[in-house]
């Protein structure tokens, strides 16, 4: 069985302060631990501070993004070995506002990817069509192959610890939620998907997290779906009850 999870996407929002006043919040009012699994994603300035309030609890810390290489002259990036320090357990990459922004391919965030491992940090590796290749029917494709290139070079041992999340970039802060019909055929393709490139167990153990639009009042139904093991959640992260809604009806 996959345990699911639950990561709260914090973006660039919230400083040191408020960080430890949301934590803080989590912390006691998260009731679910060893059923669902809760990890949230300050920015990097926050990552201290919520690793201290969340010291012995069961909610892990993802960091947001990293850099490949572990130390040299990347001015204004982060080493893996820094997150190792800070107590961090996940990593956020591939996140569609990356690729957008910020011009990263497949092949970087690949690279990233086996650097966590290396560094025995788990990746979440965001996936996730744009509106005019859904238009164009070209979705299928473009998940498959940031799926395939994401995980490349990866050994089937390492494969079970990268969760991959699903983001179709048009329902993300936009209020539009993908349908649950295009999410389960979506999380059962990339399911197949890793079943060719590695074997049925590998694939069965992965957990494939949707985001885009989460909230209380569709989390039921989104989590509900066969093929979703939790959530990416943005918007909805921010706000102490709201994520706990979404942790509880996990
Ligand atoms: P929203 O939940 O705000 O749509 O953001 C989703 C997301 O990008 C999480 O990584």
């Amino acid at each position: 069985m996959r345990t699911p999870i639950i990561a709260g996407n914090w973006k660039m929002h919230l400083n040191r302060c408020q960080t430890a006043q949301l934590a803080g919040e989590l912390k006691v009012g998260h009731k679910w631990p060893g059923q669902v699994e809760v990890v949230i994603a300050p920015p990097f300035t926050s990552l201290g501070t919520a690793a201290e309030v969340l010291q012995d609890t069961p909610i892990s810390l993802a960091a947001q993004n990293v850099h490949p290489k572990d130390q040299g002259a990347f001015t204004g990036e982060i080493s893996p070995v820094f997150l190792v320090e800070l107590g961090c357990e996940y990593v956020i990459v591939g996140h569609s506002e990356r690729r957008e922004y910020f011009l990263e391919s497949d092949d970087f965030i690949n690279q990233k990817v086996k650097t966590l491992l290396a560094k025995n940090l788990k990746p979440i590796l965001c996936v996730g069509e744009r509106l005019e290749h859904r238009e164009q029917n070209q979705h299928y494709d473009i998940v498959g192959e940031q799926v395939i290139n994401g995980v490349a070079q990866i050994e089937s041992t390492e494969m079970e610890k990268i969760v991959i999340a699903y983001e179709p970039v048009w329902a993300i802060g936009t209020g539009k939620v993908a349908t649950s019909e295009q999410i389960d055929e979506m999380h059962l393709f990339i399911r197949k998907v890793i079943e060719r490139r590695f074997n049925s167990d590998i694939a069965a153990k992965v957990r494939i997290q949707y985001g885009g639009s989460v909230k209380p009042d569709n989390a039921a139904e989104i989590l509900g779906l066969p093929n979703v093991d939790g959530a990416l959640v943005g918007g909805a992260s921010l706000k102490t009850s709201d994520f706990l809604a979404i942790v509880k009806a996990c």
